[in-house]
């Protein structure tokens, strides 16, 4: 018998038991429910809506249901449809009726969101502890390879030559957003819906707030319609799951790419590449590959959850159980990725003759060139004319810009002195970029240094 069943003179169908069910995803957030229930329970007892004796005795029988669980003694069922109703099936087959007082006050709708949003609310909390770990990487190899030169590109071009150290920084500063994203999602989020209902409140005097502080969450829902139909803060956290992927996709591509024989930048770890089946001098970076991969699939969840939702009419429907399969998935993936991720690139080679020989090629000085040219007077489209014309000469006669004699260099403009030589140096095409947020070596440390100091305070203490 259904604990809806009153009203039906027919039991479900198998086939409706199991395209109904959710128990088969939504059981991990059994620890959420309990501690909603909890919380509930607690409020009912306070407000003198159940016996204080009855409350007391709930409570501590969920907390044997939670440890029961946890110790895998407990095997849901799919009659019961989905994580509440299990739990509070089972509440009820060990105290019988005083476990059917649970549910006064509450619909599944109020409760479903409130457990959505506890469980949440903790994913958010590990995934910024990743991203904190995942920096912290980052910054150990910005340190580490400090003073390595690569060439910085433009349309995958060589442009001008930067720190190896700035380019891995320049994540560090995406992925400190999407941590900052993820703690704004966590306080929108943490208001409870409790005492919603169904979807128009309750008659019984719920104190909504006592139940809300009871979970750490920082206040309640201001509208019960809203309260148990909207899933915007799921949307979001698959938009910041999706924000994340695309980032890390990003330099999975560069990895993918430095690590290719035409680049040469980078060797990943055996640990942390596979081989083919057929070609035994291959080396794969799989790892890589799949972080980009994986991001087509979260941002296939953000897509799937705007969809479901889009065209809901007040307040609760059905379709939106099929939330949870797709915002798991997101955060799921996004968990597996980022510590994997870190470890690979924690444990990359560097090639760094690879990467300055690559920066001393292709030109990377010419914007210097054209700058030396400006200090002495010249108007800068003029000098980019004089440089331009000098990338075209050496192109043709296979040279670089540093070989010309200081003859040569006069051939193209009288303003050349040979103080040339030294403006057109790695080093200085590097250092004298010494602007904040610019990649001198200057810079480029004293970034590092804020960086340690901000990643160690985005540790998830939100409660
Ligand atoms: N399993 C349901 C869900 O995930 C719980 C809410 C069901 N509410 C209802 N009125 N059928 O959405």
């Amino acid at each position: 018998m259904k604990l809806w069943g009153g009203r039906f003179s027919k039991s479900t169908d198998k086939s409706v038991d199991s395209f109904n069910s959710s128990i088969g995803f939504d059981a991990r957030m059994y620890r959420q429910d309990i501690n909603g229930s909890i919380a509930h329970c607690e409020m009912l007892g306070k407000q003198g809506i159940i016996p204080k004796s009855d409350a007391d005795l709930i409570i501590k029988t969920l907390g044997e249901i939670l440890s029961d669980i946890e110790d895998g003694l407990i095997e849901f069922s799919i009659e019961a449809e989905d994580i509440h109703m299990n739990i509070e099936k089972l509440l009820i087959e060990r105290i019988g009726d005083i476990g059917k007082r649970l549910h006064t006050g509450r619909s599944r709708n109020d409760q479903v969101a409130l457990d959505l949003r506890l469980y949440l609310r903790d994913e958010c909390e590990k995934i910024r502890s990743h991203i904190k770990d995942f920096n912290n990487v980052l910054i150990e190899l910005a340190e580490a390879n400090i003073g390595v030169v690569m060439p910085g590109y433009t349309h995958l071009q060589k442009a001008q030559p930067i720190l190896f150290s700035h380019h891995l920084m320049a994540y560090f500063e995406m992925l400190c957003r999407d941590s900052e994203r993820l703690l704004q999602c966590i306080e929108r989020m943490n208001v409870s819906p409790l005492g919603s209902g169904a979807l128009a409140g309750t008659t019984y005097p719920l104190d909504r707030e006592f139940a809300a502080a009871a979970l750490g969450m920082k206040g309640i829902t201001q509208n019960s319609l809203d309260g148990v139909s909207d899933r915007d803060f799921a949307i979001e956290v698959c938009f910041v799951m999706s924000m994340i992927m695309m980032h890390l996709s990003r330099l999975a591509e560069e990895i993918i790419l430095w690590s290719s024989g035409e680049f040469g930048f980078v060797e990943l770890d055996d640990a942390f590449s596979t081989g083919s089946s057929i070609m035994p001098q291959k080396k794969n970076p799989d790892i890589a590959e799949l972080a980009r991969g994986k991001t087509g699939r979260v941002y296939g969840d953000l897509i799937a959850l705007l969809t479901v939702m889009k065209g809901l009419p007040l307040a609760y429907n059905k379709d939106m159980q099929e939330d949870k399969e797709q915002v798991f998935d997101a955060v799921d993936t996004v968990s597996a990725t980022l510590p994997v991720f870190a470890k690979m690139l924690s444990t990359m080679k560097v090639n760094k003759s690879n990467m300055r020989k690559a920066a001393a090629e292709g030109f990377t000085n010419a914007t210097d060139a054209a700058d030396y040219l400006v200090k002495k007077g010249l108007p800068f489209r003029d000098a980019h004319k004089v440089i331009g014309e000098m990338v075209a000469f050496c192109t043709a006669e296979n040279r670089t810009i540093e070989s010309l004699s200081l003859d040569e260099f006069k051939g193209f403009c009288p303003l050349f002195g040979d103080d040339i030589y030294n403006a057109v140096s790695l080093e200085n095409c590097v250092n004298l970029r010494d602007i904040p947020g610019g990649t001198s070596l200057n810079q480029v440390k004293s970034a590092i240094k804020n960086a340690k100091r901000r990643n160690s305070l985005l540790y998830p203490t939100i409660r």
